[in-house]
């Protein structure tokens, strides 16, 4: 089979196009025969050496991946060949063939499409578990979403809404990502001088907001403080800066808030069973047409390095598909939207 490898660590251009053999599943394991996998910004960070679930190099980058069973391992039940499912595999997913265990395979409705399916098992999954369980969003709350163009940021908006946020405030670093993030329900900041606190304070007549979804690190986490309510969550769940933030415990009892953590990394590894409920309700809302993926752009699996520097340029808005046997493109045909 053919895939991507992180041959060394550094910028796109140490992703190789390669043979690999095909894997073969173990022992609740299944063999999927990929269609389409998308680009996550953990998948820069591992190329870069950056990522906390990174192996060393030479690795197949890549964390989720939408395609159909080919072969079941032992031990495998309520799966079946030939089912279409989306799946985060063992290794990583730039690959035409994946294996997973079978507690990562999760089934997919007819009504979901091919590049849909691969775009929101990471940000998708997240997104809720950030909203609902880590920040404990509830209806008539009011959250900040950073980088609401993005990936995570665009699901998030629209998770937000459904939840019943009544304030949803997304930060864009470019005008040109406004629209795109007003259009799935949000109020805009553009934070390209760094700085929005006192913007949402006015929006929230000084009251700030109850949640914050910051995946930027840095001195984004620390302002993102400026304007959270009492009783506000703040929750971390990424360093796009490549900048560790500094909070003040003593910023935080008096006005009983807090500062939570989470990495679906981490609960894949050490907490499977703990991600099907929540594949679940997102599918449903994606089958129902009530959560939309936002796919920026398409790229044949062989040019994933030209994926990553789109992604890098701070440029892109919702999700980098990687096409690789995707019956609705032919590999190596022009990606569209670009
Ligand atoms: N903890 C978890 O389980 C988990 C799961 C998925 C994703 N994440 C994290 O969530 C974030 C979003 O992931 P994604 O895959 O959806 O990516 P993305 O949001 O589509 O792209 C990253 C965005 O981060 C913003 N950004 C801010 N500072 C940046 C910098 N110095 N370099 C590059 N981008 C910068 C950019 O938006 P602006 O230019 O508009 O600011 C950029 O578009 C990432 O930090 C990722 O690591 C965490």
């Amino acid at each position: 089979m053919k895939a991507v490898i992180v041959r060394d660590l550094g910028e796109p251009d140490v992703l190789s196009w390669e043979d690999r053999p095909v894997p073969e599943p173990g022992r609740g394991e299944v063999l999927v025969r990929v269609t389409a996998t998308s680009v996550n910004f953990a998948d820069i960070k591992a190329r870069r050496g950056q990522y906390h679930g990174a192996g060393k190099p030479p690795f197949i980058p890549g964390l989720d991946a939408a395609g159909i069973i080919e072969k079941m391992g032992p031990g495998v039940e309520s799966l079946t060949t030939g089912m279409r499912v989306a799946v985060f595999p063992k290794g990583g997913s730039y690959a035409e063939y994946v294996v997973a265990d079978q507690m990562l395979v999760y089934p997919l409705p007819d009504a979901i499409s091919w590049e849909a399916a691969a775009a929101l098992p990471t940000v998708g999954f997240t997104a809720y578990t950030l909203l609902t369980q880590v920040g404990q969003l509830t209806p008539g709350e009011s959250i900040l979403i950073h980088a609401a163009a993005g990936g995570v940021g665009t699901t998030a908006v629209q998770l937000a809404r459904l939840l019943g946020a009544n304030r949803v405030i997304g930060t864009v670093s470019r005008p040109d990502k406004r629209a795109a993030v007003e259009a799935m329900g949000a109020e805009v900041i553009e934070y390209g001088d760094g700085h929005f606190s006192d913007a949402v304070n006015d929006m929230t007549n000084g009251r700030g907001v109850d949640v914050v979804l910051d995946s930027i690190g840095g001195s984004v986490s620390e302002e993102s403080l400026h304007c959270l309510a009492h009783f506000g969550r703040l929750v971390h769940f990424g360093s796009a800066s490549g900048q560790p933030g500094h909070i003040r415990v003593s910023d935080l009892h008096a006005s009983c808030r807090s500062a939570r953590g989470y990495s679906l990394g981490t609960a894949r590894v050490e907490r499977p069973q703990s991600i099907a409920p929540t594949a679940r309700a997102v599918l449903e809302l994606a089958a129902e047409k009530r959560l939309v993926m936002q796919i920026g752009r398409h790229y044949p699996l062989a040019e994933a390095a030209e994926a990553h520097r789109w992604m890098e340029s701070r440029d892109s808005i919702g999700k980098i598909i990687l096409d690789v046997n995707n019956p609705g493109l032919k590999v190596g045909a022009p990606p569209v939207n670009r």
